[in-house]
């Protein structure tokens, strides 16, 4: 994760746990010590997701921002960009917590009002932050969720199964 007001013993709400990078930040932040980890997801996936260490919130059944207000997480980490997430996670956040987005669309931060802080994230490679996931995952700290996994010659099918936003955990294509 970026660098954000999350340490060891913090807590995090991730909005999208079903899918690819949803269920890698879970396994990942309770690796590094979170104290407390919700996750959102829908009704058949609930157990698949809650099994990767965290609460879960049917996010179609419940609102998560009224579930969890006053919750005081240190950080919201959105990896499904609904246009009104950002003004719910004021509900949830404590001040001077993170709301960060990687499903982009920023969403309305109007109400931050100085209290929060906002982060649109991008990845980059970087082979240091890889050596540190290739450790996770010896550690046993990291098993990736493989949702499906492709031949390199039927890339076209991986792109087309990945752009339905349907995947419990992580698309694969072998090379
Ligand atoms: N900024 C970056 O560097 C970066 C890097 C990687 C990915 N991304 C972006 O981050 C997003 C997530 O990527 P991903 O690979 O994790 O996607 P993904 O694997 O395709 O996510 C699939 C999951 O999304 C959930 N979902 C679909 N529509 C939803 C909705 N309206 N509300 C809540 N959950 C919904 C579904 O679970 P449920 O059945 O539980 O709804 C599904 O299991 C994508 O927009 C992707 O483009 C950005």
């Amino acid at each position: 994760m970026s660098q954000t007001s999350f340490s060891r013993g913090g807590s995090v709400l991730v909005l999208g746990g079903a899918g690819g990078v949803g269920s890698t930040a879970i396994q990942w932040l309770a690796y590094q010590g979170a104290a407390r980890i919700v996750a959102t997801a829908s009704e058949t996936k609930l157990d698949a997701v809650r099994a990767l260490g965290c609460e879960v919130i049917d996010y179609r059944r419940d609102d998560w921002s009224r579930e969890l207000a006053g919750a005081n997480f240190d950080v919201v980490y959105d990896t499904v960009g609904d246009d009104n997430a950002a003004v719910r996670a004021t509900k949830v956040l404590r001040e001077g917590g993170d709301y960060i987005t990687i499903a982009g669309g920023t969403g309305d931060t109007s109400e931050f009002g100085g209290k929060y802080k906002f982060q649109s994230f991008v990845t980059h490679p970087s082979g240091e932050d890889l050596s540190k996931v290739s450790r996770a995952v010896q550690d046993g700290g990291l098993t990736p969720l493989i949702f499906k996994e492709f031949a390199f010659e039927d890339i076209a099918d991986a792109y087309s199964l990945c752009s339905q936003r349907v995947a419990l955990g992580k698309i694969v294509v072998a090379v």
